[in-house]
């Protein structure tokens, strides 16, 4: 069964909820996959009971993901889409509308579940215009819900200061080597909930002997006890896999119960980047 977290946008000026959608709170990342590994990874997927997919127009599969919901033939309001606006185009008001726009014809969607800014935009001036071009995005009806990716405490800050909807989802690198408490909570305090990237730190970790020890000692798979930890602290949790046998473990990690091993879990903390890392930028 899949289990869903509510998010929700609450007005920047009073923290008032404004409205709520529920999303599940596991799903299929599909970076680095090429078009017909990401169709086929998607249909296995959603035919194993995953309804959240993660692209990105960075990825350039947005195309095939749409092809593959089509194929399923699941209905579009049963699958949570979340997209992403690329950096590069993360430039102003007007681009950030028309690329929401490009993004749902690759899709061949009428609307995506959740639009995110890929990581807070290089030109710190244009970040309020490019906020509220995303809130525009959820009036046209472009998206269901907006969030933002690879935000640190001090772009969630500033967003204080130039938003008029806080954003539902923050989505960050966060595994049991990279822990981020503090962006976590943080992301809390302005309303959004964590979704968690790489809980494999891009499948660099999983042969780490320090989490094969604790996975024998669990009795699961190193990826399914990473998986599972992230899920646990709260996070939406989106592994990617093109291999059709762990697609399935992967999901099976949400059966175990790791709950007696939290202090080995504490332990792997190593402030593990596994590749960039836009929330200490200015
Ligand atoms: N917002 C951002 O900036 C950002 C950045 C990075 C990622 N993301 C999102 O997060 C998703 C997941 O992160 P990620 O792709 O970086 O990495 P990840 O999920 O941490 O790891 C994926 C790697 O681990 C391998 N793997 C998966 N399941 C495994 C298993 N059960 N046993 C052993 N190896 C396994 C995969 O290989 P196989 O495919 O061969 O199984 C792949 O090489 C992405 O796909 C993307 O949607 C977002």
């Amino acid at each position: 069964m899949t289990e869903y977290v509510p998010i929700s946008h609450r007005d920047n000026e009073n923290g008032t909820k404004l409205f709520e959608i529920l999303m599940p709170r596991f799903g299929l990342g599909v970076w680095q996959m090429d078009k017909n590994e990401c169709k086929s990874s998607i249909l296995h997927a959603l035919e194993n009971g995953y309804r959240l997919i993660d692209t990105a127009t960075a990825y350039g599969n947005e195309n095939a993901v749409g092809e593959a919901i089509k194929i399923s033939k699941i209905p579009r309001d049963e699958i949570f889409v979340v997209t992403k606006l690329r950096r590069v185009h993360a430039t102003g008001f007007d681009e950030t509308i028309s690329q929401c726009r490009e993004s749902l014809q690759r899709l061949n969607l009428d609307y995506v579940d959740l639009y995110l800014v890929h990581a807070p935009p290089e030109d710190i001036s244009v970040r309020g215009d490019v906020w509220g071009a995303m809130e525009e995005c959820l009036r046209l009806g472009l998206t269901r819900s907006i969030g933002v990716s690879n935000y640190g405490i001090n772009h969630l800050e500033s967003m204080r200061e130039y938003a008029t909807i806080l954003p539902s989802v923050n989505q960050i690198e966060v595994h049991p080597w990279l822990q981020r408490a503090e962006l976590r909570k943080a992301n809390e305090g302005i309303g959004a909930v964590t979704m968690g990237y790489s809980p494999l730190a891009r499948g660099h970790k999983v042969n780490d002997p320090s989490l094969v020890s604790i996975a024998q000692s669990i009795g699961c798979t190193p990826a399914q006890a990473a998986i599972k930890w992230v899920y646990d602290t709260g996070c939406i949790t989106i592994p990617k896999s093109s291999n059709p046998n762990r697609i399935i473990e992967n999901k099976e990690s949400l059966n175990i119960d790791i709950s007696d091993f939290t202090d080995s879990f504490s332990s792997l903390e190593e402030s593990y980047i596994s590749g960039w890392n836009p929330t200490i930028e200015p």
